[in-house]
């Protein structure tokens, strides 16, 4: 069964509400470019994760609000897709879920402008539960943005940079991946009046989900063959990310000379000899060992909420995030 399936939501319900942010957005035409290149963005496919979490979150309060929950979720998802626009053009990759990235149909300068829209009409879009109550909105719009965009940087700024630490490769996925997802969580649940402590610990479930799923997208990328990547194994060291892995076969003194070797101007077979014995080193299970210590610690969150009957739904998605069901 489908993750939104097993959670009780509709996908076409959510899609139409996200749909409905450019259907009724009163300045852009909807037979306009911009329009539909976000149509055709968000038609494109995805899983609508950050939707649904929003919609789990608010299954945690007393008050749900159905009006305000969808339109945070679409909101959500509109953050995500804007996001996805401009990192396809930092990584200059042409794929984005299966068809052109938004830059290769519309060039740079087009697209980035169309990411920046979608980004700043959502913002605009959700100021209207900006009341001092509701001052938690403000962190999916402003905060969760400029997170997004501080993660990013970090990982821009250290490209090729063998010296990361462990600490620093956590923050910047915690930036660029893992606060997202925790803020849907807290959002949807603020958003029903559920109490700061609940979604607190919603908020950290899914910051533990969210790091979980980053470094699995690490370890990914040097197991998973290309066709199912859509790029080659060992992707991310080419392009001069240090990831989890690397970082973690870094600490074997007799590879760590040879991965420091590694730069943008390294030949090919050169990079992918190093990528092969990362792969036959210790540090995939090393990394998996700490995808998985974040998966307990987001169990034992569930644990704590399991006087909610709502904490089902966090199971759903423990899994899913697990692996085990996509
Ligand atoms: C996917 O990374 C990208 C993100 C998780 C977020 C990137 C954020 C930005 C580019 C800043 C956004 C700016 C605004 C104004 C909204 P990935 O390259 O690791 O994953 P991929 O394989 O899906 O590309
Ligand atoms: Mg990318």
């Amino acid at each position: 069964m489908k993750i939104n399936e097993q959670l009780g939501i509709s996908l076409r319900t959510v899609d139409k509400e996200i749909e409905n942010i450019v259907k009724f957005d009163k300045d852009v035409p909807r037979s306009s470019d911009l329009a539909q290149s976000i149509i055709g963005l968000i038609r494109s496919g995805g899983k609508r994760v950050r939707p649904l979490m929003v919609i789990v979150g608010s299954r945690f309060g007393p008050a749900p609000d159905e009006r305000k929950v969808w339109r945070l979720a679409a909101a959500a998802e509109f953050i995500h897709a804007a996001s996805l626009i401009h990192d396809d053009v930092i990584d200059d990759s042409p794929v984005r879920r299966g068809d052109k990235a938004m830059h290769i149909k519309l060039g740079v300068n087009r697209a980035i402008h169309v990411g920046n829209y979608m980004s700043a009409r959502v913002i605009e879009l959700i100021s209207v539960y900006s009341a001092d109550r509701e001052r938690y909105v403000y962190d999916l719009s402003s905060l969760v943005t400029t997170q997004l965009c501080l993660g990013e940087y970090q990982q821009l700024s250290h490209l090729f940079d063998y010296d990361v630490t462990i600490e620093q490769y956590l923050e910047k996925s915690r930036n660029k991946t893992a606060q997202l997802i925790a803020a849907c969580l807290r959002i949807g649940a603020l958003s029903a009046e559920a109490d700061e402590e609940t979604a607190d610990q919603l908020y950290n479930f899914g910051e533990k989900l969210g790091m979980a799923f980053q470094i699995r997208d690490d370890i990914l990328d040097f197991t998973q063959s290309s066709e199912k990547l859509g790029k080659p194994a060992g992707s991310d060291l080419r392009s001069g990310q240090v990831t989890l892995p690397v970082l973690f076969a870094l600490q074997d003194e007799a590879l760590a000379p040879k991965i420091r070797a590694v730069n943008e101007h390294t030949p090919a077979e050169y990079t992918d000899e190093i990528i092969a014995a990362i792969q036959n080193s210790d540090a995939l299970e090393k990394t998996e060992a700490l995808s998985q210590q974040y998966l307990t610690e987001a169990q034992q969150i569930i644990d704590r909420l399991s006087h909610y009957p709502a904490h089902r739904d966090l199971k759903v998605l423990l899994k899913f995030f697990s692996g085990r069901e996509n």
